[in-house]
């Protein structure tokens, strides 16, 4: 492909480090198709004639239905996919395929490539998130009324509803589908035509070849086309703050599903036993998706170090764009499906739940009683401090203390005090949007329904 000017071949350990074949084969039928938009547009140009065009996509056509049925024939000499595709087309339709790369190089064509790579990782990384938070209405849809200890420092705050905890778990990942939404009108723009820095000299027309690829633009500097691949590093990032969504939710039902909490039972299908301890069920799906998480913040990590103080242009180093992008999209798509699996056949445990709802939590509404009496918050702050104290001391819940006690802290407490300590009327004063109130909740779920109608 380049040997014109060389007299000895690669060495072999060099030929390894230099070929890209073995993973950017991934992008094939991108090339296929950037290959056939630029034959058909060279072609307009009056580089080739309407006959050469012709052979030209009824070879690709070949080498496409190959790759699709896993028939390829791969050559070990294969430098990459680019090369390889040439390669057999010209087995396939003879010389004319030395045409196809007139007025094109690999730079704007594995930038092209790798676009279209994108926009299609792009909607399947969608519809996974989508998956995660269909499972998460799943059980937010089936909690109704259930209450869940609310945890702040990992200590018992106040009283939640469980779908509001769930709903919790979905708005982050709306979040990212926002997120990858608005890098996607970055990614669907057009490198091709930049050739390998100045541009080609070809009158091709750039702008229907973006509309043939489903590009919605053209890029501006073919310098810049060449060797931008920000977003690749914006889909990694996403990917990244997927992966920590999806942890933090993971940590979450690892530890609901311990026997310290008991507040929810993962199904054996996502569950996985111990070699040694036979009564162990652990649940190594939500560790897994944990710990996946690791190598998503990984690869953004490799893609910004790959470009930082790279020269403008193209360089090799661009090849490292790759591996790690479509590690990222292989670990979200085995990932996420397996963790909304996990969550939507995940069964949570009424009985823990009540047993977790420590009436300690009921603290701020004591104080809040006061605060209606016209009692300042700190001074009311201060009294039912005090008085979970003196429940602690005495080894008895607040609730079972006796009125006078109560109002030898405070005078302001009458015997309603004790209506206070109700889960379900915490929840309920508090309606303001956003809050666990059961309307708002409600509000809430539906407007979360929406998002994915
Ligand atoms: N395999 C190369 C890559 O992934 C294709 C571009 C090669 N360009 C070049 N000038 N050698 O970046």
């Amino acid at each position: 492909m380049w040997g014109g000017r060389f007299s000895q071949g690669l060495d072999a350990l060099m030929a390894e480090l230099n070929n890209s074949f073995p993973f950017d084969r991934a992008m094939w039928a991108q090339d296929i198709r950037g290959s056939m938009a630029w034959a058909r547009q060279i072609c307009v140009a009056g580089v080739i004639t309407s006959t050469e065009r012709d052979d030209l996509l009824r070879g690709l056509q070949v080498v496409y239905d190959e790759f699709a049925s896993g028939a390829f024939p791969a050559k070990t000499a294969d430098e990459d996919i680019h090369s390889a595709v040439e390669r057999r087309l010209g087995e396939v339709v003879g010389a004319v395929a030395g045409k196809l790369h007139t007025g094109r190089s690999r730079n704007d064509q594995v930038a092209t490539d790798i676009r279209l790579w994108v926009m299609a990782a792009i909607a399947r990384t969608d519809e996974c998130l989508q998956e995660v938070q269909r499972a998460i209405l799943v059980q937010a849809d089936a909690a109704g009324d259930l209450i869940i200890p609310g945890y702040t420092h990992v200590q018992r705050a106040q009283p939640i509803l469980l779908r509001h905890w769930l709903l919790s778990h979905f708005w982050p990942l709306q979040r990212d589908r926002e997120r990858l939404a608005d890098c996607l009108t970055r990614v669907a723009v057009l490198p091709l035509g930049s050739g390998a820095i100045a541009g080609t000299p070809l009158k091709v027309d750039r702008r229907a070849l973006a509309a043939e690829l489903g590009m919605h633009d053209i890029s501006r500097n073919s310098v810049d086309a060449i060797s931008d691949r920000d977003f690749i590093a914006e889909y990694l990032f996403v990917a990244a703050m997927v992966g920590i969504h999806i942890s933090r939710l993971s940590e979450d039902m690892v530890f609901f599903s311990s026997a310290e909490y008991g507040f929810v039972s993962l199904a054996d299908a996502y569950s996985t036993g111990s070699s040694l301890m036979p009564q162990k069920k652990n649940p190594d799906s939500f560790e897994l998706a944990r710990g996946k998480s690791g190598r998503l913040v990984g690869s953004l990590m490799t893609i910004l170090t790959v470009l930082k103080g790279l020269p403008s242009a193209y360089n090799k180093d661009l090849q490292e764009d790759k591996e790690p992008l479509f590690d990222a999209v292989r670990t979200i798509e085995l990932t996420l499906p397996v963790a909304a699996g996990a969550l939507a056949t995940a069964t949570f445990n009424r009985a823990a739940l009540l047993r977790g709802l420590d009436d300690a939590m009921l603290a701020t509404d004591v104080a809040d009683y006061l605060v209606d009496r016209g009692v300042p918050f700190r001074t009311a702050h201060k009294v039912v401090g005090q008085l979970v104290r003196i429940a602690e001391e005495r080894g008895v819940k607040m609730v079972a203390l006796p009125l006078d006690v109560f109002q030898s802290v405070d005078a302001t407490f009458k015997a309603d005090v004790m209506e206070c300590f109700s889960m379900a009327a915490s929840v309920a004063a508090r309606t303001v949007p956003g809050a666990t109130g059961h309307q708002a909740v409600a509000e809430q779920l539906a407007a979360a329904h929406a998002c994915l109608a």
